[in-house]
């Protein structure tokens, strides 16, 4: 009976030591790691090789620990992944940094988790041209979701002949494309013009506006966003105003008849009570997602001119432009001026029954007389 146990015991051991010497308690980190830049104007590539030792290895999972992040961010990014190749957006202006490290888990490791150290790579569009040859005040408005505009002037330093030219990049597009539609400010590129953006919403919009001249390199600028948080919407259309049997002013519009999803506005409703006067202050009433808002009674009092506009709202982006406001000039008189016309035309009316009845009173009387008088008169005559 002891000699069994012992003998259990002692097969039990060996297997624990037989399986524990196949377990991997280290790992290598993966080889050749590289940051590459495929020409997209800000969309990096960090690609890496798995280690040598691994190729072997079944019965576990390999996976790969990504960070990286670029030069002044203090977070990293992080990322677990079992491929070999991964993309982001990144400022090329910036320096790009990104470390990896192969994670192995399984019955290789007797299911524990086995990490290798750090792999390092950086990477750095070559820096070109003065700084201060810079495009400077770049601005895009995304017009009603329909058409984009950017801007910007040319950089403090750039020497005279500079020209700049603007390219943009988004996921679907095959290489960068250069604006076809330019603005420009004295033959000089200033802006760019760009339609049929639908495809580039809600992904990141890369541009770079770099340049050349005659004498020197110009500073290339990066940026990158999205469309749709953008967007300036065109005002809200067909506003009215009507006034209620109990006297409320009912406003009412419509969203843009093009362009902006209906669904994704917000709206700003104010009034001003001084009419014509361009400084006359507004009162911000409301901002809300319908399309029509009612000044109660109390509210409105003198209410003369209502204007409404839009801007995109939380639903489908995080920040947006105002639209111009649309307005509606309109009188309403007060209760008490009411009450007041009312009173002066019964006192009116009043006064001139009175005035009637005099004046026919008093024409009787003529009449009555000259009949009483005339034989008398006719007789003295
Ligand atoms: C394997 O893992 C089990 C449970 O965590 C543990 O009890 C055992 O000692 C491990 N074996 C080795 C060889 O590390
Ligand atoms: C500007 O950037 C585009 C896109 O990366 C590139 O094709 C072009 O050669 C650059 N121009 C200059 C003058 O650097
Ligand atoms: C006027 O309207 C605003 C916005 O709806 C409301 O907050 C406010 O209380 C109203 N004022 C009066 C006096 O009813």
């Amino acid at each position: 009976m002891d000699i069994q146990w012992i003998c259990a015991v002692t097969i039990i051991l060996a297997w624990f030591c037989r399986g524990s010497s196949g377990h991997q308690t280290a790992v290598e980190p993966p080889r050749n790691l590289q940051i590459i830049d495929p020409g997209l104007l800000g969309h990096l590539y960090i690609e890496w090789q798995p280690p040598p030792s691994l190729l072997t290895l079944d019965q576990c999972t390999i996976k790969y620990k990504l960070k990286y992040r670029s030069t002044g961010d203090a977070d990293w990014k992080v990322v677990f992944t079992k491929k070999l190749k991964y993309g982001d957006g990144f400022d090329l202006s910036k320096r790009t940094e990104a470390k990896v490290q192969t994670l192995l888990e399984g019955r290789c490791t007797n299911e524990s988790e086995v990490k290798s150290d750090w792999t390092h790579a950086t990477f750095q569009v070559p820096s070109q041209g003065d700084l201060e040859s810079q495009i400077r005040d770049f601005h895009c408005v995304y017009y009603n979701w329909e058409h984009l505009t950017c801007t910007w002037q040319r950089g403090r330093l750039a020497p005279l002949g500079a020209c700049y030219e603007f390219y943009y990049w988004y996921e679907g597009l095959d290489h960068a494309m250069q604006c076809s539609d330019y603005i420009q400010t004295h033959g000089r590129n200033t802006g760019c013009k760009l339609q049929n953006l639908r495809q580039a919403e809600y992904i990141d919009f890369n541009v770079c506006v770099n340049g050349s001249s005659e004498s020197t390199q110009l500073r290339p600028s990066y940026f990158t966003f999205h469309l749709q948080n953008l967007v300036k919407p065109s005002p809200p259309e067909k506003l009215s105003v009507s006034i209620s049997a109990y006297e409320d002013v009912h406003v009412e519009w419509s969203p843009p008849a093009r362009g902006a999803p209906p669904q994704c506005l917000d709206y700003e409703v104010q009034l001003t009570e001084h009419d014509g006067d361009a400084d006359a202050p507004w009162t911000a009433v409301s901002t809300q997602v319908e399309t029509a808002f009612t000044f109660s009674q109390a509210n409105r009092s003198r209410v003369s001119c209502v204007r409404v506009r839009g801007k995109t709202n939380m639903f489908c982006a995080d920040k947006g432009f105002w639209s111009e406001w649309t307005r509606e000039c309109f009188y309403v008189s007060r209760k008490d001026e009411k009450q007041l016309f009312i009173l002066i035309a019964v006192v009116l009316s009043f006064l001139t029954v009175i005035i009637i009845f005099i004046l026919a009173a008093q024409c009787k009387k003529r009449t009555n007389g000259e009949k009483n008088i005339s034989p008398t008169s006719l007789y003295l005559d």
